[in-house]
């Protein structure tokens, strides 16, 4: 029996996980590499190029072709313009780090989302392997999903963070507390763009080992500082003119959020600023489109609490905790990222 409804549009989502699988593959397989070197192609070519069977090489380019990555004309294939400049400005590598993050680490706990609403825990947590309630206990346990992790990491702040770098406004700041810096990605950018700055990278041990290296490796020892501690039960160091939350509010209850600027209030001077850089959800409950379906990761994998949180509640947090000159920041990106900054007053 067929109905009378339309569901043409639910196509894409019926088979979702597949249009993630095409890309996927292609990735793995480094079609729109081979693509791009070696110009438009034959579905034999692709195969001997590729060391795939013929008939694989013809499943992958029709999967290719129907989702709008590869074009098809006159019998040989070319990958399509978002790919094309993606390959030529540089993206295209932090994609491919962004869907291995996707495939190794998010999509399997995914399948956790309903009983993660059910329960609303981090149910997702249950794939990965080690003991704790959050994601980051887990991956201090396992070294490679830790690699994995913070390789997926850089890349997303690598492609959303010219907003933190170019639209900020760093001109009476010498120096910057990154909180939960991670493997110090935004620091070294932050460092390189703004050669007046001075940044700490303050995070959890894992994290710091990793940043180090990649601060040695920047060679900006000198001016990049790292310190291990936990943000809830360490003091947070003292003497920064503008402490930053980098992809951190998104893991964290509003309760905590609030504890973290209180912190970060009582730590700064009377006129420093606090910077929180991370995707937003709009103000009215209707998206963006990215930020609902990161949600599914927010919601099965690194705390129980974590979320996409609108700009809203962002200001709502500054205001309550003492802050005066918000701002927000909006990115011109495809992805919805922005930061949002806040001011301790000046003494009275
Ligand atoms: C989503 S990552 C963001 C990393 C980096 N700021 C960025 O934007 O790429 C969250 C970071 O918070 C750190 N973190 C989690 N819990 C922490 C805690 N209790 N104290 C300090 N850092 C913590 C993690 O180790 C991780 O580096």
């Amino acid at each position: 029996m067929t109905g009378k409804a339309d569901l043409k549009s639910l196509v894409p989502l019926i088979f979702g996980f597949s249009a993630f699988q095409q890309l996927h593959a292609a990735s793995e397989l480094q079609l729109f590499e081979y693509l791009t070197l070696n110009g438009p192609s034959t579905c034999e070519q692709v195969a001997e190029g590729l060391r795939l069977p013929v008939r694989s090489a013809r499943k992958l380019l029709f999967g290719t072709t129907s989702l709008g990555l590869t074009d098809r004309a006159d019998g040989v294939y070319t990958p399509s313009a978002p790919l094309r400049e993606a390959i030529e400005d540089g993206t295209w590598p932090l994609i491919r780090n962004i869907l291995d993050f996707q495939q190794r680490l998010s999509y399997l706990p995914a399948t956790e989302y309903a009983q993660s609403l059910r329960s609303g825990e981090n149910e997702g947590l249950k794939h990965l392997p080690g003991t704790g309630n959050d994601l980051y206990t887990r991956l201090e346990q396992s070294p490679e999903l830790e690699n994995l992790f913070f390789r997926g990491m850089h890349s997303w702040s690598e492609l959303s963070n010219p907003v933190l770098l170019d639209q900020v406004d760093y001109r009476d700041t010498a120096t910057v507390l990154d909180v939960g810096g991670g493997d110090a990605v935004n620091a070294i950018a932050l460092a390189r763009s703004h050669p007046h700055l001075r940044v700490t990278v303050f995070d959890l041990e894992g994290a710091i080992e990793v940043a180090r290296d990649n601060i040695r490796a920047a060679g900006l020892s000198d001016r990049i500082d790292v310190v291990v501690g936990d943000m809830f039960s360490d003091p947070l160091p003292s003497g920064a003119d503008l402490v930053l939350f980098a992809h951190q509010f998104v893991i964290w209850s509003p309760e905590q959020n609030r504890e973290l600027l209180k912190k970060a209030h009582d730590t700064l001077r009377p006129g420093g600023r606090v910077a929180v850089f991370n995707a937003f959800a709009d103000d009215d409950g209707r998206g963006p489109l990215y930020a609902a379906l990161d949600s599914v990761y927010f919601a099965t994998l690194p705390t129980e609490e974590a979320t996409i949180y609108r700009w809203c509640e962002h200001e709502a947090w500054l205001k309550e905790t003492g802050f005066v000159d918000i701002m927000r920041i909006r990115s011109n990106g495809w992805t919805p990222h922005g930061v949002i900054e806040g001011r301790k007053p000046d003494a009275v």
